[in-house]
């Protein structure tokens, strides 16, 4: 007889079965770490927002949330932020697929996401038709680049004020983290880092995994010594002594500044390390504005663009009394919620650049019905409403309000998060 699964949350002394169940579905060497990184797990481990699927004692399905804060539009240059539950480490082995694990495991995490009165949840999918069906979208976009520094593009404007140096990685959570907390606030979707996040993100106290090079870390400091920002980057692997036409690739793991100025000094270096061609980057802005700095933006080269994170809305009148908008206006939005219904109803957004309410206003007569998809997807200034009343997840009621909510979610810049998750 079949042995049916049971989902059920996952205590402390559990973790390493867990673990390895988590890695090996997500092709990564079960064993990963040793032990060395159990006394962290423990540190972060919360067994309410842990879920594990086990059937005879074994542990078949993973999942789990933390609570973060994202930085939201708000039209100045520090955004506002709001508190969500940032989903990861999805699996379900091989041997239990579609048999409604996830689906199990989701549901019972973002009911207690709602109950606890998180506004959205948001996550970095494998594949594109997996959460569609729970409420998530894409809302961020990524993009990678290939920087051909062989080129020797030169940064305008060429001054700066900051002076750099390099620092060794176990100094950099101190002044890193307080980079971070600067830059993040400048451009919404970021998220927030956690100080214990900062152990395993940089490889510390025995947490990089095997074989990964140890990135060289460089600060940009201003002229009263504070520092701006900081890069990391490393060498791939790679005989550039012994064949000159591989010489020498490295990977930009990140750039960030809480500065212009520090941004304009960081890349400056990188753009002239000795020996180094090509460099990558991963994960950035899809509007990465690096190409404009450049003598020869075509150095900059954007080699893959796609969706990035997905939001999920929870709660619709505190999502969007939180934003400020670039319009104002006042619309009635009729939100359909099929993957759940939790952000369903219909609300009245009052809101422009300075000021937001939104409330439950059942009575109201709609000027538009959309799906929630639709306003998470726009929600963060990424998707536009064009293109998801063209995918048929907005309807007019009212003839014009389309455009009307299209300009009041408009925003200069793409989100983006600096941070994996
Ligand atoms: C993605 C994954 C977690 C799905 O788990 P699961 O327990 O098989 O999912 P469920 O049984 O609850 O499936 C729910 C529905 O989603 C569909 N679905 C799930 N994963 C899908 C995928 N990758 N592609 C298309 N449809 C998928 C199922 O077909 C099912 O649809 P149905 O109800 O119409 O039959 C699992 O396949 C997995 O671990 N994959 C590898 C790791 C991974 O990609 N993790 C996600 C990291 S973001």
């Amino acid at each position: 007889m079949m042995s049916k699964p049971e989902i059920r949350n996952v205590q402390q002394d559990e973790i390493t079965p867990w673990l390895r169940a988590m890695r090996t579905t997500l092709l990564v060497n079960p064993a990963a770490g040793g032990g060395q990184s159990l006394p962290w797990w423990q540190q972060v481990w919360n067994p309410e927002r842990t879920f594990g699927g086990y059937v005879e004692g074994r542990c078949v399905a993973t999942l789990r949330t933390f609570p973060t804060t994202m930085t939201i539009p708000s039209g100045t240059a520090e955004h506002a932020e709001l508190p969500i539950d940032a989903l990861t480490q999805v699996t379900v082995a091989g041997t239990h697929r579609r048999q409604g694990l996830l689906t199990g495991m989701l549901t019972r995490s973002l009911q207690d996401a709602k109950d606890r009165g998180e506004v959205a949840s948001l996550l970095k999918a494998a594949e594109w038709q997996i959460y569609g069906r729970f409420g998530y979208w894409p809302a961020v976009m990524g993009a990678n680049y290939r920087i051909l520094s062989v080129r020797r593009p030169q940064i305008r404007p060429p001054e700066t004020a900051h002076q750099l140096i390099g620092i060794e990685l176990d100094q950099l959570p101190g002044p890193a983290s307080d980079v971070h907390r600067r830059a993040r606030r400048r451009r919404a979707g970021q998220i927030d880092r956690a100080a214990v996040d900062w152990q395993r993100r940089l490889g510390l106290n025995g947490l990089r995994p095997p074989g990964a090079h140890e990135p060289v870390c460089v600060v940009a400091r201003n002229a009263e010594g504070r520092v701006d920002g900081y890069a990391m980057w490393r060498a791939n692997d790679g005989d550039w002594f012994l064949h000159p036409e591989d010489q020498a690739q490295a990977t930009v793991d990140e750039v960030l500044a809480a500065t212009d100025d520090a941004y304009r000094a960081l890349w400056h270096y990188l753009l002239n390390l000795d020996l180094v061609r090509v460099l990558q980057l991963n994960g950035y802005a899809v509007d990465e504005p690096l190409e404009w700095l450049l003598s020869d933006g075509r150095a900059a080269q954007r080699t893959w663009v796609g969706d990035n994170e997905w939001l999920r809305l929870l709660d619709v009148p505190a999502a969007l009394s939180a934003r400020r908008y670039a319009s104002t206006d006042r619309l009635v939005l009729e939100v359909v919620d099929r993957d759940g219904g939790w952000a369903a109803g219909r609300f009245t957004l009052d809101g422009g650049p300075t000021h937001a309410e939104c409330r439950a206003t059942p009575a109201a007569t709609a000027d538009l019905r959309l799906s929630q998809r639709a306003l998470a997807g726009i929600y963060l200034g990424g998707v536009t409403v064009a293109a998801q009343q063209l995918a048929g997840l907005v309807d007019e009621e009212t003839p014009g309000a389309a455009a009307r909510l299209e300009s009041m979610f408009w925003t200069a810049q793409q989100p983006w998060n600096a941070t994996p998750f």
